[in-house]
């Protein structure tokens, strides 16, 4: 399985994920900027890896500080902080990642030093550190992830368990191992069969691009569908289950994810599917009680009006481009977490896995 996220000793490494899926190239990252403009364009997405990729963006931001206080420190931290989180709003993911790092500027400083500016180098190599370690606690975490999932998916002795999934959030929007896939990559260790329809998911193409490329890789049989066909699929008894990923999900359990997730809970309530989402625990916002609160990001408009390498709309028309929905609670069958799995109603089962967090 391909890594979105590495690093080489001086760089991130990201997986250019704006090539996929006819080209697998990767980009040196080495400072923050070149970091925000890796999570705004695409480059390095899926909610659990811009985590991961805004911690690193933390680091490379700082390492060369010449702060000899800890109050000039922690001013150049915040900045680079508030900085990141102007790439992408909705991932609460991109929030968590941030606040881990000041959380770790703050404990290093307990464990004493001699002089301040010492004390600022030792923060310095703390935050590479825990930019690592959070690669491998992402594998760990989807792996749990996918042992609790897994046993939702029906199994039919005759044929595959067919699975539909909107975006992508397998390995590739993560460091290695996906979310909503994980079932699907554990189980097919234990020798499971699945075949999975992957909803090209317009406008950028995730599912097509990104999801359907992952699972050719791994030899998961799949099917593209355009995203209009969802139902006809679901109409004609092709699908068994719904899984997608979260960018973030409320207190009260509704669930941002890519625009056209709604669509498809919807239809699975209509067709009676289960709907499950897989959200690690950072996913989990239990700050917003509902997704009302959830900010929304808002893309630009050549998006829409270009595709197939041309423009596809008419100069100057009106667009609407949000790249996330909100899907209300009352039409997810349940979450799945690293912890286990939460079912409705949603406020005691999510705040009682979080607990655990
Ligand atoms: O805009 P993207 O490609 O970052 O959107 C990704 C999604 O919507 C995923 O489903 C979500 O981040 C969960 S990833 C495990």
């Amino acid at each position: 399985m391909l890594q979105t996220i590495t690093w080489t000793g001086t760089a991130a490494r990201l997986l250019d994920q704006t090539k996929l899926p006819t080209q697998t190239t990767y980009v040196d990252i080495t400072d923050e900027k070149q970091m925000w403009d890796a999570i705004k364009r695409l480059v390095i997405r899926g909610a659990p890896a811009i985590g991961v990729a805004a911690a690193f963006g933390v680091y490379l931001g700082l390492r060369h500080s010449t702060a000899d206080s800890l109050k000039d420190f922690d001013q150049e931290l915040d900045q680079v902080c508030a900085y990141l989180a102007t790439s992408r709003p909705t991932a609460v993911n991109l929030f968590w990642a941030l606040d881990r790092q000041k959380h770790v500027s703050q404990e290093t400083r307990k464990q004493g030093s001699r002089t301040e500016e010492q004390m600022v180098q030792k923060i310095i190599q703390r935050l590479l550190a825990e930019a690592l370690t959070m690669i491998d606690e992402d594998n760990r975490i989807c792996r749990s992830l996918g042992q609790y999932g897994l046993p939702l998916l029906p199994t039919f002795p005759d044929r595959p368990t067919n699975i539909l999934t909107h975006c992508n959030a397998g390995g590739l929007a993560t460091v290695q191992f996906g979310t909503a896939l994980a079932p699907i990559y554990v189980g097919a260790e234990q020798g499971r069969r699945f075949h999975i329809y992957a909803d090209e998911t317009r406008p950028l193409l995730q599912g097509s691009r990104i999801t359907a490329f992952e699972l050719q890789a791994a030899g998961i049989p799949a099917t593209v569908i355009c995203d209009n066909m969802a139902a006809t699929v679901m109409s004609q008894g092709k699908v068994d289950a719904i899984i997608v990923g979260t960018d973030r999900v409320a207190a009260n359990g509704d669930v941002a994810n890519k625009i056209g997730t709604l669509n498809v809970a919807i239809l699975a309530k209509y067709y009676n599917l289960p709907f499950y989402v897989a959200a690690p625990t950072s996913s989990i916002d239990l700050t917003l009680p509902t997704g009302d609160q959830i900010p929304i990001e808002q893309r630009d408009p050549a998006e829409i009006t270009h595709a197939l390498g041309r423009q596809t709309a008419p100069t100057n028309i009106n667009t609407f481009n949000p790249a996330f929905d909100i899907t209300p609670a009352n039409l997810v069958t349940a979450i799945i977490t690293e912890h286990g799995i939460a079912l409705p109603p949603f406020t005691d089962s999510l705040k009682k896995l979080c607990d655990q967090r």
